[in-house]
């Protein structure tokens, strides 16, 4: 099954969207299989953003995941590194899909409120830079969503 990670960076917490988040992703039935806060050190921001080193606005990115700590979790099911980019649309917000998180709370093409994976390859890396086997879950989903009341 495929797994994604997502992860609410310091402009998301800090905004107090943590919940809204959340409740978008579990509206779009996406199931949580991990969910932490984490404080980010430099070390483990470099290692989270390792592809973009070298690049111009690498430094920014990296004080700037410093600022506050972050939610990172799992997501898993058909198709979810897909979907998940498109509920959280393009990086530059302005730029973004209206109704999209982005779009909606993004600041600019730094402060964006939200990361998700881009690739099964990336997810893996990224997944494994945040949790190990034993914090990411395994339970059966009720689609309540969809379901009839009682
Ligand atoms: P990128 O992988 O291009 O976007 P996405 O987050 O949609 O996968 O870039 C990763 C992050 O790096 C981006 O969310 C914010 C930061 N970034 C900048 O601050 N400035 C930039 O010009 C770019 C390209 C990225
Ligand atoms: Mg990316």
């Amino acid at each position: 099954m495929e797994r994604t990670l997502i992860l609410i960076k310091p402009d998301g917490v800090c905004k107090g969207l943590i919940g809204e988040i959340i409740k978008r992703l579990e509206g779009e039935q996406f199931k949580i299989v991990g969910l932490k806060m984490i404080g980010l050190d430099e070390r483990k921001a470099k290692e989270f953003y390792q592809p973009h080193q070298g690049k111009p606005f690498f430094p920014g990115l990296i004080d700037f995941m410093l600022t506050a700590p972050c939610v990172v979790m799992v997501a898993e099911g058909k198709d979810v590194i897909r979907r998940a980019r498109e509920l959280i649309g393009e990086r530059i917000p302005q730029k973004a899909e209206v109704g999209s998180i982005r779009r909606n709370f993004g600041s600019d093409g730094r402060r964006n409120i939200v990361h998700g994976s881009d690739s099964l390859s990336s997810a893996k890396r990224e997944i494994e830079c945040f949790f190990t086997s034993n914090e990411v879950f395994s339970y059966e989903k009720e689609d309540w969503l969809n379901s009839e009341p009682g």
